[in-house]
């Protein structure tokens, strides 16, 4: 199986990397070699590797950056997926999309499953949405997989801030109210690849089990590691941003069971990625 993974150097894309089966050949190609936003690169891309699969990983996941500069959101985000979606149709590969949680107001208090209906806050969601529409009306082979709150134990994300601002301060402040499902990037890149084992199609959210809120996550990392820093709840309303994430952004998934495919909760994910760290 010949594999290109887009947004190759970003997180998700080297989790796909170094969890690959070993009999699948991997390209994962960074913004400078793919640059979904030239058509004519991206199938260019497409026409030289001859993929039987494309994860289209790449992003402009800067949430609060998307807000204040919307047209480059929709450039990467939408119209840049618009271009891979074409060129794998052309291709005949299959395409696998990286969706998010952020396609969700988070308005209602269960988690949502893969039938809810969209109704994004931000930038970042509805540009993310504009992708998701554009591989359902260009691409009908395809699997668009929503996620959240990814990690990893190194590069830029929730955890690795949580470490900085722990070495740096003797108090985190951390808002209480907005829930997700924090995932341990490796945890859904295997899950990624169970999805193409079993060559399913259409909608599925990928996330680990349970919920937690930023304070939750921030207060599970600190007693893990037993951190001497304090961790205190604060409401969203005192934490200004750009962005509005979903109060409750929690991803639950009806297909997955069918498949035999399950995550495991999100601390013991927690537990195994600081592990790795030492
Ligand atoms: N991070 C999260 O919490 C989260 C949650 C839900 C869903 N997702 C989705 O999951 C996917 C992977 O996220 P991630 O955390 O791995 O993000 P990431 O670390 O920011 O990686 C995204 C990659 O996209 C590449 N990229 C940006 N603009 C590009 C362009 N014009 N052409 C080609 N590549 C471009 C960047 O490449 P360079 O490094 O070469 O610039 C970057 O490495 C994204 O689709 C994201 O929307 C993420």
């Amino acid at each position: 199986m010949r594999v290109l993974i887009t947004g190759g150097h970003g997180q998700l894309g080297r989790a796909l990397v170094r969890t690959a089966p070993s009999d699948s050949e991997v390209v994962a190609l960074g913004a400078s070699d793919c640059d979904v936003t030239d058509p004519v690169a991206v199938r260019a891309v497409l026409a030289r590797l001859e993929p039987d699969v494309v994860f289209h990983c790449a992003a402009w996941t800067d949430v609060d950056g998307c807000e204040h500069h919307p047209e480059r959101a929709w450039r990467v985000n939408a119209l840049g997926t618009q271009h891979v979606a074409a060129a794998c149709f052309e291709a005949g590969a299959r395409l696998v999309y990286i969706s998010t949680n952020y396609v969700f107001d988070g308005e209602q208090d269960e988690p949502y499953h893969e039938f809810a209906r969209p109704h994004p806050l931000s930038v970042y969601g509805a540009s993310k949405l504009a992708g998701e529409e554009a591989v359902r009306a260009l691409c009908p082979q395809h699997a668009i997989v929503r996620t959240a709150m990814l990690y990893d134990a190194t590069g830029r994300n929730f955890l690795t801030t949580v470490l900085r601002l722990a070495a740096e301060q003797p108090r985190l402040r951390m808002v209480a109210d907005q829930y997700g499902n924090p995932t341990f990037v490796d945890d859904l890149a295997r899950a990624l690849w169970q999805l193409v084992e079993r060559s399913a199609a259409g909608t599925f959210h990928v996330v680990n089990a349970g919920n937690a809120s930023w304070y939750d996550w921030a207060q599970a990392i600190v007693e893990t590691l037993q951190l001497p820093v304090a961790v205190e709840p604060i409401p969203a309303s005192e934490y200004r941003r750009a962005a509005r994430p979903p109060r409750n952004g929690t991803l639950v998934s009806l297909a997955l069971p069918t498949l035999g495919i399950e995550l495991p909760d999100w601390r013991d994910a927690l537990a195994r990625c600081l592990a790795r760290r030492d």
